[in-house]
């Protein structure tokens, strides 16, 4: 084997037990988010003004409704449009890695290139099921609320 072939496989093997090891860790200690649980989970994401409009805005913390305190949270996309918002998760749904937003506005994963459309449907393997969609609501305060334990169907986006 030629060295460079040597580090090329040594490359892939790292990246995928990074992936394994990323794509684990979070599954244990989030079950019941995006669809996987029986019980709803609202968190606050912010307010609507803050969310700029016709853009798509990669959010890694929250607001825990109940206990107003910081919690982390999945990696999520909020999609502002006008007064609504669409929130997805941005967790590869191959071994969790995050993916990440092109200038085209799809999505790539870094960890096995995975590719997604504009509202997470897989484009490219190995990647099977599409990026799930949470439930959002905008309360009186313009708080945006979303459920992170929704799977709600995929929004048409402009
Ligand atoms: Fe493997 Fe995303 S974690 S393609």
């Amino acid at each position: 084997m030629k060295s460079h072939s040597r580090r090329s496989f040594l490359k892939k093997l790292l990246g995928g037990v990074t992936a394994l090891f990323a794509g684990l860790l979070p599954v244990s200690s989030q079950a019941g988010w995006f669809g996987g649980g029986s019980k709803e989970e609202w968190v606050s994401i912010g307010k609507l003004a803050d969310l700029p409009d016709g853009k798509n805005t990669p959010i890694s913390v929250a607001t825990d409704v109940a206990s107003g305190k910081s919690v982390k949270q999945p990696k999520i996309i909020a999609s502002r449009r006008g007064d609504k918002v669409y929130v997805m998760s941005s967790r590869c749904t191959h071994f969790g890695c995050e993916v990440e937003l092109q200038p085209d506005g799809a999505y790539k994963c870094p960890c096995h290139g995975a590719q997604f459309d504009k509202v997470g449907a897989v484009t490219k393997g190995p990647a099977k099921k599409n990026l799930p969609w949470c439930e959002v609501k905008i309360i009186e305060s313009g708080d945006v609320q979303v459920n992170l334990a929704g799977d709600v169907a995929a929004p048409v986006l402009d």
